[in-house]
């Protein structure tokens, strides 16, 4: 795979050695550090099952950190930073450029916004943000979701205000705040061999031709049994970003199963087999460092009780996928089965 790729293991620079990881694919979980807080069997089972990286699923946005110009509120976005760390877990920062969950003084501002007066805000953003968590967060989803389906960028705030090179510039100001993190763009329906896939390829090349420092792309993989995980396209989509010297990580995997009238050992191995099929792709992709679910109890889904889409039951029973998933990453903890 890695004379696949044309960038052999002698001589090759470390930027290039950084690509490939070297031990098995890391799991991990988005979390809520109030129900870790709050809730003791959930805290114990987020602390059971080997976890080693984690996600603030909501703390970290920008509607919580700035809710108001120019004031930070890191209280509950450092709990959770602590928590990671304090149990040798490390940190995915999510996320620092999007469309969604953004603060109302940006939202409806007083004054609209021109590109002369919102560029400033995007910086200042960013690097307070990144310069708070330096050498406590490694990895960031710097730009999230800025493609629609059909390829083209989407008309966020930031695209409409600043233009498309928001993108260029987000990283740009990133990477000059800590070097040392692992820059990505994380989106969903990434993970077939479509527009979408083409045109974010096609962004990436563009940015590295620029010179802008974009490390990885989150696969967010938000998956259903409608339109399934194909293992041959994810894995090509992993070679080709792959190739660019980025990392291919899968980001927020979830598979929501309201989509499915069966029977409800029918509807579990149906979902197995979707897990089983993304997990099987990054474990065969070298730039595929870790595979991380959007959350892990289907107590606490975005998407709602019925969509039972995570891999342990509301009642911490382990599903066939959480099965599927730690076989195919030669993943190895304890769990309950159901
Ligand atoms: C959802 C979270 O689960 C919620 O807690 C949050 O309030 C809204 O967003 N793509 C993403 C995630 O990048 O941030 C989204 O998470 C799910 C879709």
């Amino acid at each position: 795979m890695v004379a696949a790729l044309g960038l052999g293991r002698g001589g090759s620079s470390s930027a290039a050695e950084q690509v490939f990881r070297r031990g098995p694919v890391v799991l991990g979980t988005a979390f809520r550090i109030r129900a870790a807080e709050t809730d003791p069997t959930y805290r114990g089972q987020l602390l059971a099952h080997g976890y080693g990286s984690l996600t603030p699923e909501y703390e970290m946005q920008m509607d919580g950190l700035e809710p108001q110009r120019g004031i930070f509120n890191f209280v509950q976005a450092d709990r959770a930073v602590e928590f990671a760390r304090a149990h040798g877990m490390t940190v995915r920062g999510h996320t620092l450029v999007w469309g969604k969950q953004l603060p109302s003084w940006l939202t409806r501002p007083s004054a609209r916004w021109t590109r002369a007066t919102l560029l400033p805000v995007l910086q200042q953003w960013i690097r307070t943000v990144v310069a708070h968590y330096a050498g406590l967060v490694g990895e960031w989803d710097v730009v999230n979701e800025p493609l629609n389906d059909d390829g083209s960028l989407k008309r966020n705030l930031w695209e409409r205000l600043i233009g498309p090179d928001y993108i260029r510039i987000a990283f740009e100001t990133a990477h000059a705040t800590d070097p040392a993190a692992v820059l990505y763009i994380n989106d969903y329906s990434t993970e077939w061999l479509d527009a979408k896939s083409n045109a974010l390829y096609a962004l990436a090349r563009k940015l590295l031709g620029e010179g802008v420092p974009l490390g990885g792309i989150g696969f967010q993989v938000h998956s259903n049994t409608r339109t399934p995980v194909i293992t041959r396209q994810l894995e090509a989509n992993m070679k080709r970003f792959g190739a660019l010297r980025l990392r291919t990580d899968v980001t927020e995997m979830d598979v929501d199963m309201r989509t499915l009238t069966a029977a409800p050992q029918a509807k579990l191995r149906a979902q197995a087999r979707i897990y089983a099929d993304a997990a099987q792709a990054c474990a065969s992709s070298p730039t595929c460092w870790t595979f991380t679910t959007w959350g892990f109890t289907d107590k606490y889904t975005w998407l709602g009780p019925a969509a039972q889409p995570l891999p342990f039951t509301a009642r911490y029973a382990a599903k066939p996928a959480w099965q599927a998933i730690t076989a195919r990453l030669g993943h190895h903890a304890r769990a309950n089965h159901v």
